[in-house]
């Protein structure tokens, strides 16, 4: 089965065909990060309508790619939650559109759902149930996947989430905007020893994140030394900064596998990409924990993955009709 996926919630315009939920036959994804980047972070309005523009030769390209045409596709599957609403809106009206033209199903498909999905074109074996942490830029969650399509989030992040607590971190490091890659670059070089920085604990909720505690300290220790003149180690505190985020994410992850009594243990979301996560989430396979990933290129926002997730959520009977709306929040459950 043939579905063709579409994302535009955020600042990539992306389409691409999944066979079987498992098999990507064409993945295209036009980012607009450099125009955004001059503005320090994602200007919506200029993301609404850089997708007008491109979301049809986008989704063309996908489908010569795969060497297939519309009438090869079984159903459309779109990002419909959550994310930037202009942004949302045009991909959602371009399925809808394409959907109703085309006489094929429509699948609304939660952006986070997606990023789960792209475990299952990465690693082919792996079938819920399942612990999963996603950490984007927006989300910082601990998921139990029960089924392809039951989620439950038993713990979320508080304030930031862990993806805007890199760049936020980044930026007043003097990093240029999406700051969390290039943090991560940097602390590769870094002693983490350096900084002393906070673990921050969400009182009565173990398994909940809170960040902004952290990023303050780091900008408060920035601030401290320029009024004393003194010099950063700019790799030094981000790879301390680094460490300390990282810290907390595996502490609550592995109490929340303790709680569960689960082994299986799924990342995803674009922080999946850290280095250090990595590493840190390799390391527990020698511990007796099964560890999946996605790959590097399915870490980040693309359409694969809602095209993937959008498979399982077809085989359901999840599908939309015209009434289908985008929504700037909503649950993943
Ligand atoms: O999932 P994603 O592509 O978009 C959202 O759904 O939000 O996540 C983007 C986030 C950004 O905050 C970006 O800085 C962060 O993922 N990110 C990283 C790394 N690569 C991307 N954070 C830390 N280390 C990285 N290597
Ligand atoms: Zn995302």
């Amino acid at each position: 089965m043939n579905i063709l996926g579409i994302e535009t919630s955020c600042d990539e315009t992306a389409a691409a065909v999944v066979k079987d939920g498992r098999e990507v036959l064409s993945s295209v994804i036009a980012s607009q990060v450099e125009e955004h980047k001059i503005y320090g972070g994602v200007v919506p309005e200029i993301a609404s309508r850089r997708h007008c523009e491109a979301i049809f030769a986008v989704t063309e390209k996908a489908l010569g790619d795969a060497g297939l045409s519309i009438a090869d596709i079984d159903a459309i599957a779109v990002t419909y939650a959550p994310g930037l609403i202009g942004a949302l809106l045009v991909g959602v009206n371009f399925a809808k559109g394409l959907a109703l033209s085309s006489g094929k199903e429509l699948v609304p498909v939660h952006h986070l759902r997606g990023h789960i999905a792209s475990n299952y074109i990465t690693n082919k074996e792996l079938e819920p149930p399942f612990l999963c942490l996603v950490v984007s830029g927006g989300h910082s969650h601990i998921i139990e996947v029960e089924s392809y399509v039951g989620l439950k989030v038993i713990g979320r992040t508080r304030d930031d989430a862990a993806g805007e607590a890199f760049d936020k971190a980044a930026r007043a490091m003097g990093m240029p905007y999406p700051g969390g890659i290039h943090l991560d670059e940097i602390a590769e070089r870094g002693n983490d020893t350096v900084y002393k920085l906070p673990r921050p604990r969400v009182e009565n909720a173990p398994l909940d994140f809170s960040f902004s505690g952290l990023k303050t300290a780091v900008i408060n220790l920035l601030h401290n030394a320029e009024q004393k003149g003194e010099r950063v180690n700019v790799a030094d505190l981000a790879a301390s900064y680094r460490k300390a985020v990282v810290d907390l994410l595996m502490d609550n992850f592995l109490l929340a596998a303790r709680e569960l009594n689960t082994n299986k243990l799924v990342v995803a979301g674009g922080v999946s990409a850290n280095r250090l996560l990595r590493r840190r989430l390799a390391e527990l396979e020698d511990k007796g924990f099964e560890v999946y990933m996605p790959s590097l290129d399915l870490c980040g926002d693309n359409a694969a993955m809602i095209a993937a997730q959008g498979y399982y959520e077809f085989l359901v009977g999840n599908t939309a009709g015209m009434e289908l709306n985008a929504r700037a929040q909503r649950d993943i459950s």
